[in-house]
Protein backbone atom coordinates (compact mmCIF):
# COMPACT_ATOMS: atom_id res chain seq x y z
CA UNK A 1 0.00 0.00 0.00
CA UNK A 2 1.98 3.08 -1.01
CA UNK A 3 -1.41 5.65 0.01
CA UNK A 4 -2.44 5.22 3.25
CA UNK A 5 -5.92 6.21 4.05
CA UNK A 6 -7.05 8.94 6.42
CA UNK A 7 -9.53 11.00 7.33
CA UNK A 8 -8.81 14.84 7.27
CA UNK A 9 -10.58 17.17 9.52
CA UNK A 10 -11.54 19.80 7.73
CA UNK A 11 -14.49 21.59 10.16
CA UNK A 12 -13.97 25.45 9.60
CA UNK A 13 -10.69 24.65 8.10
CA UNK A 14 -9.08 27.16 5.47
CA UNK A 15 -8.62 25.25 2.11
CA UNK A 16 -7.21 26.41 -0.83
CA UNK A 17 -7.91 25.68 -4.92
CA UNK A 18 -6.12 27.24 -7.48
CA UNK A 19 -7.39 27.34 -10.49
CA UNK A 20 -10.61 28.95 -12.64
CA UNK A 21 -11.80 25.93 -14.76
CA UNK A 22 -14.35 22.84 -14.44
CA UNK A 23 -11.42 20.64 -12.79
CA UNK A 24 -10.86 23.53 -9.70
CA UNK A 25 -14.84 23.69 -9.66
CA UNK A 26 -14.87 19.69 -9.36
CA UNK A 27 -12.93 20.24 -6.28
CA UNK A 28 -14.53 22.95 -5.42
CA UNK A 29 -17.66 20.82 -5.06
CA UNK A 30 -16.69 18.50 -3.13
CA UNK A 31 -14.68 20.65 -0.50
CA UNK A 32 -18.49 22.11 0.33
CA UNK A 33 -19.31 18.33 1.74
CA UNK A 34 -17.41 19.86 4.52
CA UNK A 35 -17.47 23.02 6.70
CA UNK A 36 -13.96 24.16 5.75
CA UNK A 37 -13.67 27.91 4.99
CA UNK A 38 -12.79 27.61 0.73
CA UNK A 39 -10.34 29.96 -0.99
CA UNK A 40 -10.36 30.15 -4.44
CA UNK A 41 -7.39 32.08 -6.42
CA UNK A 42 -7.92 32.49 -10.27
CA UNK A 43 -7.67 35.41 -12.47
CA UNK A 44 -9.65 33.50 -14.77
CA UNK A 45 -12.78 31.98 -12.48
CA UNK A 46 -15.69 30.48 -14.91
CA UNK A 47 -19.38 31.21 -14.24
CA UNK A 48 -19.92 28.66 -11.62
CA UNK A 49 -17.24 30.01 -9.27
CA UNK A 50 -18.15 33.39 -9.95
CA UNK A 51 -21.57 32.37 -8.70
CA UNK A 52 -20.43 30.41 -5.46
CA UNK A 53 -18.32 33.53 -4.74
CA UNK A 54 -21.31 36.08 -5.19
CA UNK A 55 -23.35 34.04 -2.53
CA UNK A 56 -20.27 33.87 -0.23
CA UNK A 57 -19.80 30.47 -0.62
CA UNK A 58 -16.74 30.83 -1.39
CA UNK A 59 -13.92 33.26 -1.50
CA UNK A 60 -12.61 34.45 -4.62
CA UNK A 61 -9.25 35.44 -5.25
CA UNK A 62 -8.72 37.03 -8.82
CA UNK A 63 -4.47 37.28 -8.58
CA UNK A 64 -2.04 35.00 -9.10
CA UNK A 65 -1.17 33.06 -6.01
CA UNK A 66 1.82 34.38 -3.63
CA UNK A 67 2.94 32.93 -0.85
CA UNK A 68 0.65 34.83 1.67
CA UNK A 69 -2.46 32.62 -0.06
CA UNK A 70 -0.91 29.64 1.68
CA UNK A 71 -0.72 31.28 5.58
CA UNK A 72 -2.81 28.80 7.79
CA UNK A 73 -4.30 26.95 5.00
CA UNK A 74 -4.35 23.18 5.77
CA UNK A 75 -4.85 20.83 2.55
CA UNK A 76 -4.46 22.52 -1.26
CA UNK A 77 -5.80 21.65 -4.61
CA UNK A 78 -4.48 23.18 -7.29
CA UNK A 79 -5.79 22.65 -11.11
CA UNK A 80 -4.56 25.30 -12.89
CA UNK A 81 -4.59 23.51 -16.64
CA UNK A 82 -0.33 24.79 -16.64
CA UNK A 83 1.65 22.55 -15.99
CA UNK A 84 4.99 24.56 -15.25
CA UNK A 85 2.70 26.55 -12.83
CA UNK A 86 1.34 23.52 -11.00
CA UNK A 87 4.67 22.37 -10.37
CA UNK A 88 5.93 25.94 -8.75
CA UNK A 89 2.35 26.19 -6.59
CA UNK A 90 2.91 22.66 -5.60
CA UNK A 91 6.92 23.14 -4.89
CA UNK A 92 5.51 26.09 -2.56
CA UNK A 93 3.47 23.89 -0.92
CA UNK A 94 5.73 21.22 -0.70
CA UNK A 95 8.52 23.38 1.16
CA UNK A 96 5.19 24.97 3.42
CA UNK A 97 4.47 21.11 4.63
CA UNK A 98 1.30 21.96 3.42
CA UNK A 99 -0.86 18.61 2.02
CA UNK A 100 -1.07 19.32 -2.23
CA UNK A 101 -3.14 17.38 -4.69
CA UNK A 102 -2.07 18.42 -8.36
CA UNK A 103 -5.38 17.47 -10.31
CA UNK A 104 -3.85 14.46 -12.67
CA UNK A 105 -0.07 14.32 -11.26
CA UNK A 106 0.11 12.27 -8.60
CA UNK A 107 3.99 12.69 -8.82
CA UNK A 108 3.36 16.39 -7.77
CA UNK A 109 1.06 15.67 -4.89
CA UNK A 110 1.29 14.91 -1.38
CA UNK A 111 -1.99 12.96 -1.64
CA UNK A 112 -5.14 11.73 -3.55
CA UNK A 113 -8.85 12.43 -3.22
CA UNK A 114 -10.94 8.65 -3.25
CA UNK A 115 -14.14 7.86 -4.72
CA UNK A 116 -16.29 8.93 -2.05
CA UNK A 117 -20.10 7.01 -1.22
CA UNK A 118 -21.31 10.37 0.73
CA UNK A 119 -23.79 9.01 3.66
CA UNK A 120 -22.34 11.78 6.10
CA UNK A 121 -21.61 11.26 8.70
CA UNK A 122 -20.81 7.51 7.17
CA UNK A 123 -18.55 7.83 4.35
CA UNK A 124 -16.80 5.21 2.42
CA UNK A 125 -13.52 6.05 0.77
CA UNK A 126 -12.41 3.92 -2.26
CA UNK A 127 -8.97 4.13 -3.79
CA UNK A 128 -6.87 1.80 -6.30
CA UNK A 129 -3.92 4.09 -6.37
CA UNK A 130 -4.63 5.34 -9.68
CA UNK A 131 -3.96 1.47 -10.66
CA UNK A 132 -7.93 1.39 -11.94
CA UNK A 133 -10.19 4.03 -11.58
CA UNK A 134 -13.01 1.95 -13.62
CA UNK A 135 -12.52 -0.49 -10.76
CA UNK A 136 -13.40 2.28 -8.25
CA UNK A 137 -16.36 3.91 -9.89
CA UNK A 138 -17.79 0.47 -10.52
CA UNK A 139 -17.68 -0.22 -6.78
CA UNK A 140 -18.61 3.09 -5.86
CA UNK A 141 -21.84 2.68 -7.89
CA UNK A 142 -22.44 -0.70 -6.21
CA UNK A 143 -22.22 0.74 -2.78
CA UNK A 144 -24.43 3.31 -3.69
CA UNK A 145 -27.33 1.02 -4.24
CA UNK A 146 -26.41 -0.74 -1.21
CA UNK A 147 -26.26 1.38 1.44
CA UNK A 148 -29.48 2.90 2.17
CA UNK A 149 -30.06 6.90 2.02
CA UNK A 150 -30.94 7.49 5.59
CA UNK A 151 -27.46 5.50 6.89
CA UNK A 152 -26.41 8.85 7.97
CA UNK A 153 -29.49 9.45 10.22
CA UNK A 154 -29.04 6.29 11.62
CA UNK A 155 -25.44 7.11 12.35
CA UNK A 156 -26.41 10.45 13.87
CA UNK A 157 -29.47 9.14 16.18
CA UNK A 158 -26.82 6.13 17.75
CA UNK A 159 -24.18 9.10 18.44
CA UNK A 160 -26.81 11.07 19.99
CA UNK A 161 -27.33 7.64 22.14
CA UNK A 162 -24.03 6.97 22.99
CA UNK A 163 -24.36 8.55 26.42
CA UNK A 164 -27.30 7.19 27.73
CA UNK A 165 -26.37 3.93 26.94
CA UNK A 166 -22.97 3.86 28.37
CA UNK A 167 -24.48 5.26 31.78
CA UNK A 168 -27.23 2.86 31.26
CA UNK A 169 -25.40 -0.24 30.94
CA UNK A 170 -22.16 -0.94 32.16
CA UNK A 171 -20.83 -4.29 30.68
CA UNK A 172 -19.34 -4.42 27.45
CA UNK A 173 -20.65 -7.48 26.01
CA UNK A 174 -24.32 -7.00 26.40
CA UNK A 175 -23.32 -3.29 25.41
CA UNK A 176 -22.19 -4.29 21.92
CA UNK A 177 -24.93 -6.95 21.55
CA UNK A 178 -27.64 -4.16 22.11
CA UNK A 179 -26.13 -1.99 19.84
CA UNK A 180 -26.15 -5.08 17.64
CA UNK A 181 -29.64 -5.21 17.89
CA UNK A 182 -29.98 -1.62 17.54
CA UNK A 183 -28.23 -0.91 14.70
CA UNK A 184 -28.77 -3.99 12.31
CA UNK A 185 -32.23 -4.94 13.77
CA UNK A 186 -36.02 -3.64 13.48
CA UNK A 187 -34.30 0.05 15.37
CA UNK A 188 -32.59 0.39 12.26
CA UNK A 189 -35.70 -0.40 9.77
CA UNK A 190 -37.47 2.05 11.98
CA UNK A 191 -34.88 4.77 11.61
CA UNK A 192 -34.06 4.02 8.37
CA UNK A 193 -38.26 4.33 7.37
CA UNK A 194 -38.33 6.73 8.97
CA UNK A 195 -40.95 6.13 11.57
CA UNK A 196 -39.69 7.54 14.52
CA UNK A 197 -42.51 6.94 17.07
CA UNK A 198 -41.71 3.20 16.18
CA UNK A 199 -38.33 3.48 16.66
CA UNK A 200 -38.63 4.96 19.96
CA UNK A 201 -40.67 2.59 21.14
CA UNK A 202 -38.25 -0.47 20.32
CA UNK A 203 -35.20 1.56 21.74
CA UNK A 204 -37.59 2.01 24.90
CA UNK A 205 -38.22 -1.77 24.93
CA UNK A 206 -34.82 -2.47 23.87
CA UNK A 207 -33.12 -0.49 26.94
CA UNK A 208 -35.67 -1.90 29.70
CA UNK A 209 -33.19 -5.21 28.80
CA UNK A 210 -35.73 -6.86 26.76
CA UNK A 211 -33.72 -10.05 26.00
CA UNK A 212 -30.53 -7.52 26.61
CA UNK A 213 -28.80 -10.75 27.89
CA UNK A 214 -30.88 -13.74 26.06
CA UNK A 215 -28.10 -15.34 23.90
CA UNK A 216 -28.78 -16.95 20.57
CA UNK A 217 -27.69 -19.51 18.02
CA UNK A 218 -27.56 -19.16 14.16
CA UNK A 219 -27.23 -22.49 12.05
CA UNK A 220 -25.34 -20.74 8.91
CA UNK A 221 -25.02 -22.19 5.54
CA UNK A 222 -21.27 -21.33 4.77
CA UNK A 223 -21.13 -23.10 1.11
CA UNK A 224 -19.02 -25.33 -0.70
CA UNK A 225 -16.42 -23.26 0.10
CA UNK A 226 -15.67 -19.97 -2.04
CA UNK A 227 -17.09 -17.22 0.27
CA UNK A 228 -18.53 -15.51 -2.89
CA UNK A 229 -21.46 -17.89 -2.50
CA UNK A 230 -21.86 -16.74 1.50
CA UNK A 231 -25.57 -14.76 1.43
CA UNK A 232 -25.39 -11.36 2.78
CA UNK A 233 -27.53 -12.83 5.62
CA UNK A 234 -25.04 -15.11 6.59
CA UNK A 235 -22.26 -12.45 6.26
CA UNK A 236 -24.50 -10.42 9.22
CA UNK A 237 -24.87 -13.32 11.04
CA UNK A 238 -21.04 -14.02 11.19
CA UNK A 239 -20.55 -9.92 12.19
CA UNK A 240 -22.84 -10.52 15.00
CA UNK A 241 -21.67 -13.54 16.35
CA UNK A 242 -19.43 -13.37 20.29
CA UNK A 243 -18.58 -17.48 19.22
CA UNK A 244 -18.08 -19.15 16.07
CA UNK A 245 -18.61 -23.16 16.24
CA UNK A 246 -16.68 -24.28 13.24
CA UNK A 247 -17.10 -27.45 11.34
CA UNK A 248 -14.52 -28.89 9.50
CA UNK A 249 -15.54 -28.36 6.04
CA UNK A 250 -15.72 -24.58 5.95
CA UNK A 251 -13.53 -22.91 4.52
CA UNK A 252 -11.04 -20.91 6.44
CA UNK A 253 -11.35 -17.79 4.20
CA UNK A 254 -14.74 -17.27 5.78
CA UNK A 255 -13.90 -16.88 8.71
CA UNK A 256 -12.46 -13.61 7.64
CA UNK A 257 -16.42 -12.15 7.98
CA UNK A 258 -16.57 -12.59 11.63
CA UNK A 259 -14.98 -9.98 13.86
CA UNK A 260 -11.26 -10.92 14.90
CA UNK A 261 -12.32 -10.77 18.57
CA UNK A 262 -14.46 -13.75 17.99
CA UNK A 263 -14.13 -16.84 20.12
CA UNK A 264 -13.41 -19.79 17.84
CA UNK A 265 -14.26 -23.19 18.55
CA UNK A 266 -13.61 -26.37 15.60
CA UNK A 267 -15.48 -29.39 15.78
CA UNK A 268 -14.65 -30.87 12.84
CA UNK A 269 -15.44 -34.43 11.91
CA UNK A 270 -13.32 -35.91 9.96
CA UNK A 271 -14.05 -38.94 8.31
CA UNK A 272 -12.11 -41.51 10.36
CA UNK A 273 -10.14 -39.22 12.66
CA UNK A 274 -10.24 -37.51 15.80
CA UNK A 275 -13.76 -35.80 15.94
CA UNK A 276 -15.89 -33.89 18.56
CA UNK A 277 -19.20 -36.39 19.06
CA UNK A 278 -22.27 -34.52 18.04
CA UNK A 279 -23.81 -34.68 21.88
CA UNK A 280 -20.47 -32.71 22.35
CA UNK A 281 -21.34 -30.09 19.86
CA UNK A 282 -25.03 -29.65 20.78
CA UNK A 283 -23.21 -29.00 24.87
CA UNK A 284 -21.08 -26.48 22.85
CA UNK A 285 -23.85 -24.39 21.79
CA UNK A 286 -26.65 -24.72 24.38
CA UNK A 287 -23.57 -23.63 27.09
CA UNK A 288 -22.27 -20.50 25.07
CA UNK A 289 -25.75 -19.34 24.20
CA UNK A 290 -26.67 -19.62 27.85
CA UNK A 291 -24.08 -17.71 28.69
CA UNK A 292 -25.50 -15.15 26.98
CA UNK A 293 -23.62 -14.94 23.74
CA UNK A 294 -24.36 -14.92 20.62
CA UNK A 295 -22.95 -17.89 18.38
CA UNK A 296 -22.76 -18.52 15.01
CA UNK A 297 -22.41 -22.34 14.22
CA UNK A 298 -20.50 -22.65 10.74
CA UNK A 299 -21.66 -25.52 8.40
CA UNK A 300 -20.35 -26.13 4.97
CA UNK A 301 -22.79 -26.05 2.47
CA UNK A 302 -26.59 -25.64 3.89
CA UNK A 303 -27.22 -26.55 7.24
CA UNK A 304 -30.09 -28.77 6.39
CA UNK A 305 -29.02 -30.82 4.32
CA UNK A 306 -26.74 -33.73 5.40
CA UNK A 307 -26.08 -31.24 8.38
CA UNK A 308 -27.34 -32.74 11.40
CA UNK A 309 -29.11 -29.54 12.21
CA UNK A 310 -31.84 -31.57 13.32
CA UNK A 311 -30.17 -33.20 16.74
CA UNK A 312 -28.50 -29.55 17.24
CA UNK A 313 -31.83 -27.46 16.98
CA UNK A 314 -33.79 -30.15 19.32
CA UNK A 315 -31.26 -29.45 21.81
CA UNK A 316 -31.51 -25.59 21.91
CA UNK A 317 -35.01 -26.07 21.66
CA UNK A 318 -35.10 -28.38 24.76
CA UNK A 319 -32.83 -25.11 26.41
CA UNK A 320 -35.03 -22.66 25.22
CA UNK A 321 -32.74 -21.27 23.34
CA UNK A 322 -33.70 -18.92 20.00
CA UNK A 323 -32.80 -20.51 16.56
CA UNK A 324 -32.28 -19.31 13.60
CA UNK A 325 -31.26 -20.96 10.01
CA UNK A 326 -29.46 -19.35 7.54
CA UNK A 327 -29.70 -21.78 4.22
CA UNK A 328 -26.12 -21.97 2.48
CA UNK A 329 -26.07 -23.08 -1.29
CA UNK A 330 -25.56 -26.76 -1.10
CA UNK A 331 -22.89 -28.84 -2.46
CA UNK A 332 -24.63 -30.34 -5.03
CA UNK A 333 -26.19 -27.25 -6.58
CA UNK A 334 -22.92 -25.75 -6.56
CA UNK A 335 -20.59 -28.48 -8.23
CA UNK A 336 -23.41 -28.64 -10.51
CA UNK A 337 -22.84 -25.09 -11.33
CA UNK A 338 -19.53 -25.51 -11.90
CA UNK A 339 -19.60 -27.77 -14.54
CA UNK A 340 -22.79 -26.73 -16.07
CA UNK A 341 -24.45 -29.61 -15.19
CA UNK A 342 -28.04 -29.08 -15.60
CA UNK A 343 -29.76 -31.22 -12.63
CA UNK A 344 -33.30 -31.39 -13.90
CA UNK A 345 -34.40 -31.61 -17.89
CA UNK A 346 -37.94 -30.61 -18.80
CA UNK A 347 -38.64 -34.02 -20.69
CA UNK A 348 -35.58 -36.27 -19.87
CA UNK A 349 -35.14 -36.11 -15.74
CA UNK A 350 -38.29 -34.24 -14.02
CA UNK A 351 -36.96 -35.68 -10.69
CA UNK A 352 -33.63 -35.14 -8.86
CA UNK A 353 -32.62 -36.46 -5.47
CA UNK A 354 -29.83 -35.88 -3.08
CA UNK A 355 -28.34 -39.31 -1.06
CA UNK A 356 -26.15 -40.07 0.99
CA UNK A 357 -23.45 -42.70 0.00
CA UNK A 358 -22.34 -43.36 3.83
CA UNK A 359 -24.23 -43.95 7.07
CA UNK A 360 -23.16 -44.09 10.74
CA UNK A 361 -21.84 -47.53 10.00
CA UNK A 362 -20.05 -46.89 7.13
CA UNK A 363 -21.88 -48.37 4.07
CA UNK A 364 -24.62 -46.41 2.16
CA UNK A 365 -28.60 -47.79 2.78
CA UNK A 366 -30.65 -46.70 -0.14
CA UNK A 367 -33.63 -47.39 -2.23
CA UNK A 368 -31.24 -48.91 -4.91
CA UNK A 369 -34.04 -50.06 -7.27
CA UNK A 370 -36.15 -46.97 -6.78
CA UNK A 371 -32.52 -44.62 -7.28
CA UNK A 372 -31.74 -47.40 -10.84
CA UNK A 373 -35.19 -46.60 -12.11
CA UNK A 374 -35.53 -45.21 -16.26
CA UNK A 375 -34.82 -41.24 -15.96
CA UNK A 376 -33.55 -41.44 -12.38
CA UNK A 377 -31.00 -38.56 -11.74
CA UNK A 378 -29.82 -37.81 -8.37
CA UNK A 379 -26.14 -36.55 -6.11
CA UNK A 380 -24.39 -38.51 -3.74
CA UNK A 381 -22.84 -37.18 -0.67
CA UNK A 382 -20.35 -38.53 1.55
CA UNK A 383 -20.27 -41.23 -1.29
CA UNK A 384 -16.35 -41.28 -2.99
CA UNK A 385 -15.47 -43.89 -0.12
CA UNK A 386 -18.12 -46.27 -0.58
CA UNK A 387 -17.59 -46.30 -4.20
CA UNK A 388 -17.91 -49.63 -5.20
CA UNK A 389 -20.70 -50.49 -2.99
CA UNK A 390 -22.88 -47.76 -5.24
CA UNK A 391 -21.92 -49.40 -8.13
CA UNK A 392 -22.44 -52.78 -7.61
CA UNK A 393 -25.93 -52.17 -5.96
CA UNK A 394 -26.87 -49.48 -9.05
CA UNK A 395 -25.45 -52.27 -11.42
CA UNK A 396 -27.77 -55.14 -9.32
CA UNK A 397 -31.16 -52.96 -9.48
CA UNK A 398 -30.08 -52.69 -12.98
CA UNK A 399 -28.64 -49.40 -14.01
CA UNK A 400 -27.01 -49.70 -17.29
CA UNK A 401 -23.26 -49.75 -17.06
CA UNK A 402 -23.24 -46.61 -19.46
CA UNK A 403 -25.08 -44.30 -17.30
CA UNK A 404 -23.19 -41.38 -17.42
CA UNK A 405 -21.47 -39.91 -14.03
CA UNK A 406 -19.61 -36.60 -13.29
CA UNK A 407 -17.82 -36.69 -10.20
CA UNK A 408 -16.83 -32.78 -8.78
CA UNK A 409 -14.35 -32.94 -5.99
CA UNK A 410 -13.67 -29.62 -3.76
CA UNK A 411 -16.02 -28.12 -5.90
CA UNK A 412 -15.96 -24.42 -5.87
CA UNK A 413 -12.08 -23.94 -3.92
CA UNK A 414 -8.58 -23.66 -5.56
CA UNK A 415 -7.97 -27.19 -5.81
CA UNK A 416 -11.66 -28.22 -7.57
CA UNK A 417 -11.43 -31.30 -9.94
CA UNK A 418 -14.31 -32.47 -12.34
CA UNK A 419 -14.49 -35.61 -13.89
CA UNK A 420 -16.68 -37.42 -15.94
CA UNK A 421 -17.04 -41.20 -15.92
CA UNK A 422 -19.88 -43.82 -16.64
CA UNK A 423 -21.51 -45.72 -13.88
CA UNK A 424 -19.40 -49.37 -15.00
CA UNK A 425 -16.41 -47.42 -14.64
CA UNK A 426 -16.91 -45.49 -11.09
CA UNK A 427 -14.81 -47.52 -9.11
CA UNK A 428 -11.91 -47.42 -11.39
CA UNK A 429 -12.38 -43.84 -11.52
CA UNK A 430 -12.44 -42.90 -7.83
CA UNK A 431 -9.32 -45.18 -7.35
CA UNK A 432 -7.00 -44.41 -10.13
CA UNK A 433 -7.83 -40.50 -10.12
CA UNK A 434 -7.18 -40.73 -6.16
CA UNK A 435 -10.81 -38.74 -5.18
CA UNK A 436 -10.87 -38.91 -1.75
CA UNK A 437 -13.62 -35.61 -1.50
CA UNK A 438 -15.35 -34.16 -0.72
CA UNK A 439 -17.27 -34.78 -3.19
CA UNK A 440 -20.51 -35.10 -4.95
CA UNK A 441 -21.33 -37.72 -7.59
CA UNK A 442 -23.88 -36.59 -9.77
CA UNK A 443 -25.58 -40.06 -11.64
CA UNK A 444 -27.91 -40.13 -14.34
CA UNK A 445 -27.09 -36.37 -15.97
CA UNK A 446 -24.62 -35.42 -18.86
CA UNK A 447 -24.65 -32.65 -20.82
CA UNK A 448 -25.37 -34.29 -24.17
CA UNK A 449 -28.76 -35.10 -23.05
CA UNK A 450 -29.16 -31.29 -22.67
CA UNK A 451 -27.88 -30.89 -25.73
CA UNK A 452 -24.95 -29.45 -24.26
CA UNK A 453 -21.19 -29.33 -25.09
CA UNK A 454 -19.32 -30.94 -22.00
CA UNK A 455 -16.90 -28.13 -20.52
CA UNK A 456 -13.10 -28.50 -21.04
CA UNK A 457 -12.57 -28.05 -17.62
CA UNK A 458 -14.22 -31.42 -16.98
CA UNK A 459 -11.59 -34.76 -17.57
CA UNK A 460 -12.99 -37.88 -19.02
CA UNK A 461 -11.86 -41.18 -17.48
CA UNK A 462 -12.09 -44.38 -19.44
CA UNK A 463 -11.55 -47.98 -18.39
CA UNK A 464 -7.79 -48.25 -18.71
CA UNK A 465 -8.32 -52.12 -18.85
CA UNK A 466 -10.75 -54.44 -20.40
CA UNK A 467 -13.19 -57.16 -18.32
CA UNK A 468 -11.71 -60.12 -17.13
CA UNK A 469 -14.39 -61.60 -16.47
CA UNK A 470 -18.38 -61.64 -17.30
CA UNK A 471 -19.73 -59.58 -14.20
CA UNK A 472 -21.18 -61.43 -11.24
CA UNK A 473 -23.56 -58.79 -10.07
CA UNK A 474 -24.60 -61.40 -7.36
CA UNK A 475 -21.20 -61.03 -5.83
CA UNK A 476 -20.48 -59.58 -2.17
CA UNK A 477 -21.08 -56.04 -2.26
CA UNK A 478 -18.12 -53.86 -2.83
CA UNK A 479 -15.93 -56.58 -4.67
CA UNK A 480 -15.14 -54.84 -8.13
CA UNK A 481 -17.21 -55.59 -11.10
CA UNK A 482 -15.98 -55.10 -14.64
CA UNK A 483 -17.96 -54.89 -17.70
C1 LIG B 1 -21.65 -33.89 5.88
S1 LIG B 1 -22.04 -33.52 4.22
C2 LIG B 1 -22.46 -31.86 4.36
C3 LIG B 1 -23.26 -31.36 3.20
C4 LIG B 1 -23.57 -29.90 3.30
N1 LIG B 1 -24.45 -29.63 4.39
C5 LIG B 1 -24.15 -29.33 2.01
O1 LIG B 1 -25.29 -28.91 1.98
O2 LIG B 1 -23.40 -29.31 1.02
C6 LIG B 1 -20.45 -33.52 3.51
C7 LIG B 1 -20.47 -33.87 2.05
O3 LIG B 1 -20.90 -32.75 1.29
C8 LIG B 1 -20.26 -32.78 0.02
N2 LIG B 1 -19.44 -31.58 -0.11
C9 LIG B 1 -19.27 -30.61 0.77
N3 LIG B 1 -18.47 -29.64 0.29
C10 LIG B 1 -18.14 -30.01 -0.97
C11 LIG B 1 -17.36 -29.43 -2.00
N4 LIG B 1 -16.77 -28.26 -1.85
N5 LIG B 1 -17.24 -30.10 -3.17
C12 LIG B 1 -17.86 -31.28 -3.35
N6 LIG B 1 -18.60 -31.87 -2.40
C13 LIG B 1 -18.75 -31.25 -1.22
C14 LIG B 1 -19.39 -34.03 0.00
O4 LIG B 1 -20.16 -35.07 -0.54
C15 LIG B 1 -19.13 -34.23 1.48
O5 LIG B 1 -18.77 -35.56 1.76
Amino acid sequence: MRYFPVFADLQNADVLVVGGGEQAAQKVRLLQKTSAHISVVAEDANAELRGLAATGAIRLLAHELSGSDLDGVRLAYVATGDRERDEAISALAWSRGIPVNVVDAPELSTFITPAIVDRDPVVVAIGTEGAAPVLARDLKSKLETLLPAKLGALAVRAQGLRELIHSRIADNGVRRRLWERLLLGPFRHAVLNGTDDNADRILAAELQGAAASRGRVALIGCGPGDPDLLTLKAVQRLQEADVLVVDRLVNPAILEYARRDAERIYVGKTPGGASTSQEQINRILVREATAGKVVARLKGGDPLIFGRAAEEMAALQAAHIEVEVVPGVTAAHACAARVQLPVTLREEVRQFSVVTGATANGEPVLDWDRLAAEGSAFAIYMGVGNAPVIRGELLAAGMATETPVVIVENGTRDDERAVATTLGELTDCVAQRGLKGPAVIFVGLDWATAGLERPRSVAVHRAQRQPAARADLDSPIGKEVWL
